[in-house]
């Protein structure tokens, strides 16, 4: 059968993203203090190759040939992240202003090649002097984050349209203070965890306003990373456990978000489990669930595999395999990422009738590969195409049910340092050469380039 064209909305946004940490580099430049990411990928034995993001990709110093490559793909909106500790290096007070106008500089840059940028706050990049003040866990951090975002959309609410606060709060929480694998590299402490949630949602909630007096007009959300998950059997002991990783995964964030509070059947687990203290949320003060409830503009989705739970003996250690193990292994990206764009599809049409966001966008997906340059200088990089393809199918089936699916961001513009993993993983659909700072794009930054100007691909 000849391939029909899948045709995407007219106005639907193509872009690619990136984070700060991971590219930027010039780690203690220009006035820069030091983040909880600086701190953490020094810690011997932090990061499984032993590097930092000291350099990167050293965006800090290439962002014009970073936009000449965007412009060369043809994207039409770039989102990135600001980095906390350049504006504000001990992360409230004295301002930066060389940090700022980096951000200026390369807003600029990017309006004039004609791609709408979209800026996330918090990209996992908190102020150390803040972690050492207490982190996430403490109350006060939220105060500092309203001061940083009323500092960031002064300079730059003129030209950012597109606000997100934060990106993934679940894994700031949990890889960071159950699993440990993130900074700070906390283990195991669960009523830090939650604690840390709730204060990134509540620092959301109180930088909403703030954002739409210094940027009115603008476009306003976060980017979470609910996960598409099903029991692995039909078994009850399977679905209460597929129940209860929904509920504190999923539902902790959505519900708080969209005005439904802190879901009770999660609250309970957490009680049962020993996960709060014994006097309870009593965290969540007088005003708090409103605050977080603030109306936003979208709801930003970061996909890249599903879940499959199952239930385990001893249910207090979240650290315990739970996954299935794959038919194929040809199924999986190099992360141990099982490729399953369906649910993608799922998870998009869940989204939208249960919690009827505004908009959608997909703010990150994207697939680790390895695949470098052939003997022709050029990165055939098909299995990256193929499983991006497969999930923008994915999203225009979603589109199709009535999802209101406004734009994908794929993750992510440059090979870059995957946090834990270091530069053992490229998502990139550009090469980046770490020894010389050179760029290529793959095949699938071409391939992206056609669909981009077609607005569709052929299926
Ligand atoms: C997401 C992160 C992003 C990147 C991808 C692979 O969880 O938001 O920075 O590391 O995973």
């Amino acid at each position: 059968m000849a391939p029909t064209l899948l045709k995407f909305p007219d106005d639907f946004v193509w872009g690619a993203a990136t984070a700060s940490y991971q590219i930027e580099g010039a780690w203690n430049e220009d006035g820069k203090g030091e983040s909880i990411w600086d701190r953490f990928s020094r810690t011997p034995g932090r990061i499984e190759d032993g590097s930092t993001g000291d350099v990167a990709c050293d965006h800090y110093h290439r962002w014009r040939g970073d936009i000449a490559l965007m412009k060369e793909i043809g994207l039409e909106a770039y989102r990135f992240s600001i980095s906390w500790t350049r504006i504000l290096p001990v992360g409230r007070g004295k301002v930066n202003q060389s940090g700022l106008d980096f951000y200026k500089r390369l807003v600029d840059g990017l309006l004039e090649a004609g791609i709408t940028p979209f800026a996330t706050l918090y990209h996992w990049d908190l102020p150390q002097t803040l972690q050492d003040e207490g982190g996430w866990p403490v109350r006060s951090t939220s105060e500092a984050f309203v001061e940083y975002a009323d500092v960031v959309s002064r300079a730059l609410g003129d030209r950012v349209r597109s606000w997100l606060t934060h990106n993934e709060p679940a894994v700031a929480a949990f890889v960071g203070h159950v699993e440990g694998r993130h900074a700070p590299g906390i283990e195991n402490d669960w009523h830090a965890a939650l604690r840390v949630a709730h204060h990134l949602l509540l620092s959301h909630g109180w930088a909403v306003p703030v954002l739409r007096c210094n940027s009115p007009g603008s476009e306003i959300g976060t980017a979470l990373n609910p996960q598409w998950t099903i029991p692995a059997s039909p078994s009850a002991a399977d679905y209460d456990d597929f129940r209860h990783f929904d509920g504190y995964y999923n539902r902790w964030f959505l519900d708080p978000l969209y005005g439904r509070r802190y879901p009770a059947d999660a609250v309970a687990d957490h009680v049962r489990l020993g996960h709060l203290p014994p006097e309870g949320m009593a965290f969540v003060r007088d005003g708090d669930l409103e605050a977080i409830a603030a109306p936003t503009d979208f709801l930003g989705i970061n996909y890249y595999t599903r879940v499959i739970r199952r239930s385990v003996a001893v249910p207090q250690s979240e650290n315990l395999p739970r996954t299935v193990i794959p038919a194929h292994r040809s199924d999986w990206t190099e992360m141990d990422w099982e490729i399953h764009p369906d649910s993608l599809h799922h998870l998009l049409r869940r989204l939208y009738f249960d919690y009827q966001p505004r908009k959608l966008y997909i703010m990150e997906n994207g697939a680790s590969y390895s695949d470098g340059p052939g003997e022709d200088g050029r990165v055939h990089d098909t299995r990256r195409l193929n499983y991006l393809r497969d999930h923008l199918a994915a999203s225009h089936r979603a589109i199709q049910s009535g999802a209101p699916l406004a734009g994908y961001f794929l993750w992510s513009l440059l090979d870059n340092f995957e946090w834990g993993r270091g530069y053992t993983q490229r998502f990139g659909i550009v090469w980046v050469d770490y020894g010389t700072q050179q760029r290529i794009i793959k095949d699938s930054g071409r391939w992206y380039a056609q669909v981009v100007a077609r607005n569709g691909m052929e299926w």
